[in-house]
């Protein structure tokens, strides 16, 4: 805790102890976790996700270089309580700088005198030719995005063939020790729901962490609706027609709901995640802050409203000004996404531009 002295007249020396500043908002979280995407493009199309023919990419000026994303994670990470950083996308890995950005990242401390955890959401191509760089920049975990083991499949749904790339960078993650390695599926009605299963054996095969996800409204425009969105419940049933399942204990803040999986005929005991975004929210565990490639700072995937660091940091904002900022929009934060409820409206970014 800061110690401020203050001389009030006729007084004698008085000490106050100020509380240190978190991210906490008017619903009682406090946001401990940061996403900070590090560029919106993408070399793969997941339907889901993007259009067939990409997006407009944001104009490189306007992306923040590697050493502004250093001072904002200083900020978030020195000033603001923040001990989880996430690197997102777009796909992280095109970030040419992204090893320093991790190393930069690895020498911040946190309010309890640790390096930052540091992970990276991928989707996992030419993450085997990177591994060793960034584990040695001090990169903790990645998740790897994986639809199908189905080649035609995955080709289908990436809208790009390159399943073998996914499954070597796994393999390189897996090797380099960068444990647990998770998995993510998104499960789409009609076009992976037959992957269920076999992306949860080979999953416990290898000893990797699955996470199934429910599909939220944040790809291209009208491309979700309900009924096309695989509710956790289907899918547990589906995975209770192979595997024996019970509940893992103790929850969190984490989005995963964790099942223990006992071992099976060709498959060792493991988990298996199955997160209900859409159907389970759990927003009221929140404990998340987002920043954009281009600078933004959103407080939910479903913000619709953004705050703008950029624009301070390159006007020569200092840290403090910074960490002000990022204060009030958490003070704004919104209870819930409301996916479902009447005039709920999908954020005007897609997930690619915000970062999962
Ligand atoms: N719904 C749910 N998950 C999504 N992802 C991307 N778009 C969506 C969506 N519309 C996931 C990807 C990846 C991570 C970045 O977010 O599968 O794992
Ligand atoms: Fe790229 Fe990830 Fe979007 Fe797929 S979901 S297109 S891998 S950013």
């Amino acid at each position: 805790m800061a110690r401020n002295t203050i001389f009030a007249p006729g007084d004698s020396l008085t000490t106050v102890v100020t509380p240190p500043r978190v991210l906490a908002d008017a619903h009682g979280r406090v946001a401990r976790d940061l996403r900070m995407s590090l560029t919106d493009r993408c070399n793969l199309r997941c339907s889901y996700c993007m259009p067939a023919d990409g997006l407009a990419w944001l104009p490189t000026p306007e992306v923040l270089t590697d050493a502004e994303i250093v001072r904002l994670l200083g900020v978030a990470v020195g000033l603001l309580g923040v001990r989880k950083i996430r690197f997102t996308g777009g796909e992280p890995l095109l970030r040419r700088g992204l090893a320093g950005i991790i190393a930069g990242a690895r020498a911040l401390r946190t309010d309890e005198g640790l390096p930052p955890e540091l992970s990276l959401t991928t989707n996992g191509i030419g993450l085997d030719r990177r591994i060793s760089e960034l584990a040695a920049a001090g990169l903790g975990r990645v998740n790897i995005s994986l639809d199908s083991l189905d080649p035609a499949r995955y080709a289908a749904l990436a809208r790009r063939d390159r399943l073998d790339e996914v499954l070597a960078g796994l393999a390189a993650a897996d090797a380099a020790g960068l444990h647990p390695v998770k998995v993510n599926t998104v499960v789409m009605r009609g076009v992976n729901e037959s992957d269920v299963v076999p992306l949860a054996e080979f999953s416990l095969q290898h000893g990797y962490r699955l996470r199934f996800i429910e599909q939220m409204p944040l790809g291209p425009r009208h491309g979700w609706d309900r009924a096309s969105m695989v509710p956790a419940a289907e899918i547990l049933a589906q995975l209770r027609t192979h595997f024996e399942l019970t509940p893992a204990p103790g929850r969190g803040s984490a989005p995963a709901e964790e099942w223990l999986v006992a071992a099976g005929d060709c498959h060792p005991a493991g988990t298996v995640g199955v997160i209900a975004s859409v159907t389970g929210p759990f927003c009221a565990a929140c404990d998340r802050t987002r920043v954009t490639a281009d600078g933004q700072l959103r407080t939910c995937l479903f913000s619709h409203t953004e705050t703008d660091l950029r624009t301070p940091l390159r006007a020569g904002a200092d840290d403090d000004e910074l960490a002000e900022l990022w204060v009030g929009a958490h003070q704004q934060k919104a209870a819930g996404h409301g996916i479902g409820r009447a005039g709920f409206r999908p954020p005007e970014r897609t997930m690619s531009a915000i970062g999962g």
